[in-house]
């Protein structure tokens, strides 16, 4: 996996939204860095449960954002965070007991996980928002 860079694709033209996606671009390349140098599975663990965290936390930013703004693809928005946060949860259980992970292969979920989602589906609601005053 090669380091993630911010660009225009990036952008879903709300500024708190794009902050954390910022956020979790920089712990994405954090862990494939402590991959990369060899780091062990105890490190690598807590970064992973640290990008958890804060993909949980953002995820409900977002959903709370879209809620007030009455967007309607929240229901669909919300079943495929809980999608990505599931598999995330399963790669963080498979690394803390050691069943074989392929940290490679690990790095290339997360990553596209996070690229298909935040140049996918989070793109669709920065117009509604834009539209509601909200950037
Ligand atoms: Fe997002
Ligand atoms: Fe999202």
């Amino acid at each position: 996996m090669t380091t993630l860079t911010w660009s225009h694709a990036c952008s879903v033209g709300v500024r708190a939204m794009d902050d954390q996606h910022g956020i979790l671009m920089d712990t994405l390349n954090e862990l494939r860095t402590a991959v990369v140098s060899g780091q062990g599975r105890e490190q690598l663990s807590e970064l992973l449960d640290r990008l958890i965290e804060f993909t949980r936390m953002h995820y409900c930013g977002e959903e709370r954002l879209l809620e007030e703004n009455g967007f309607p693809g929240l229901a669909q928005h919300r079943a495929a965070h809980q999608r990505l946060l599931a598999q995330m949860l399963e790669a963080a259980h498979r690394l803390q007991y050691g069943e074989g992970v392929e940290m490679g292969s690990l790095l290339e979920l997360l990553r596209d996980g996070y690229v298909e989602h935040t140049e996918g589906s989070d793109q669709e609601y920065g117009p509604w928002l834009n539209e509601r005053g909200v950037y």
